[in-house]
């Protein structure tokens, strides 16, 4: 049996690679495609996630909701530092294709509301929809069978700052609401997790391209420009987050070591805005979340390595590749 979710992204680069799989692995049921402000401007996120179900075969499948175009209550913070437009320059013909009318959290709390208890929805960017929609119904967060969330930092060190890490950065009041909510919910943290499991080599990162596929070269293209930031900043490859997000909702057996915890989020400090504290048992707090700590990283890398090795043949030319 397929899993139905939907994935709420601010998409560029590793976005962009978890959108393949929940194009393309055969276990995903993807549903839907929602937008929320993070990583690069807004409009070019949704062309990015066009382009990105182009390169899929699938354009014009899976709906894109347009959601929240900045924070609850903040400016919008761009990482276009880091990863350029996020999609390496590639473009395409977009004449024709609109996005769904319906805002991202009306359809959001709709579907949820559904199938309840059915659906799961990767959040991959920051949580502005996702604190929206349980905002908007109360009956949203017992309708969503589990939210997989990309963000914080465990007990490590942030990367937009020494504390925190950009999704909850980005809209710290949104990820304080969501994990205090009550949602069944799985954190897939920056540091350590990230950083030590989900970068792959020049080595990994050769036998990508090496596949010579159209979803490989739409790989390596994407991951160009954060591959440089990374470099410079002293890690060894290109960062995937994202895409372990997606892969581990749908091939739960890619985690390893899970543990529970009580995450709560930073909304007042002035050096730790978007701070994730993630409390072990010691603290006296109820654990509220389940955060993974180790994963089968050589599994995952396979598991991206099928997915991309794939022959799809993209609906309209990618301009650029
Ligand atoms: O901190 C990592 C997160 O921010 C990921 O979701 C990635 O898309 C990004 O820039
Ligand atoms: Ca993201």
């Amino acid at each position: 049996m397929t899993t139905p979710l939907i994935i709420d992204t601010d998409t560029a680069q590793d976005d962009c690679v978890a959108l393949l799989v929940g194009l393309l692995d055969p276990e995903a049921d993807l549903r839907a495609i929602t937008m929320v402000a993070g990583n690069v401007g807004f409009d070019q996120q949704v062309r990015n996630a066009f382009l990105t179900a182009n390169v899929a075969g699938r354009l014009d499948e899976v709906p894109v909701y347009l959601g929240c175009r900045s924070p609850l209550v903040r400016p919008w913070v761009s990482a276009e530092n880091v990863h350029g437009d996020g999609s390496g320059g590639l473009d395409m013909d977009r004449s024709g294709l609109t996005t769904a009318s319906e805002h991202a959290v009306d359809a959001l709390v709709r579907m949820a509301a559904e199938s309840p208890g059915a659906l799961s929805i990767v959040a991959i960017g920051p949580l502005t929809n996702i604190a929206m929609a349980l905002a908007k119904d109360p009956s949203f967060v017992a309708n969503v069978k589990s939210l997989y969330v990309m963000g914080g930092s465990n007990n490590g060190r942030g990367n937009i700052t020494a504390a925190a890490e950009f999704n909850f950065y980005v809209d710290p009041e949104a990820a304080k609401a969501v994990f205090a909510a009550g949602f069944d919910v799985t954190v897939v943290p920056w540091d350590p997790l990230t950083l030590r499991q989900a970068v792959f080599d020049q080595e990994r990162l050769d036998r990508i391209a090496a596949l010579g596929t159209p979803l490989s070269d739409f790989f390596t293209r994407v991951c160009a420009a954060t591959l440089e930031f990374d470099r410079r900043v002293g890690i060894d490859g290109t960062t995937h987050p994202d895409s372990l997000t997606a892969a581990l909702l749908l091939r739960p057996e890619l985690a390893r070591k899970v543990s529970r915890y009580h995450v709560d989020v930073e909304t007042a400090g002035e050096l730790t805005r978007g701070y994730a504290a993630m409390s072990w048992g010691v603290h006296g707090l109820e654990p509220n979340a389940r955060v993974v700590e180790e994963i089968d990283t050589e599994g995952f890398f396979d598991h991206l390595l099928k997915v991309l090795s794939r022959p799809t043949e993209p609906n309209r030319p990618i301009l650029g590749l």
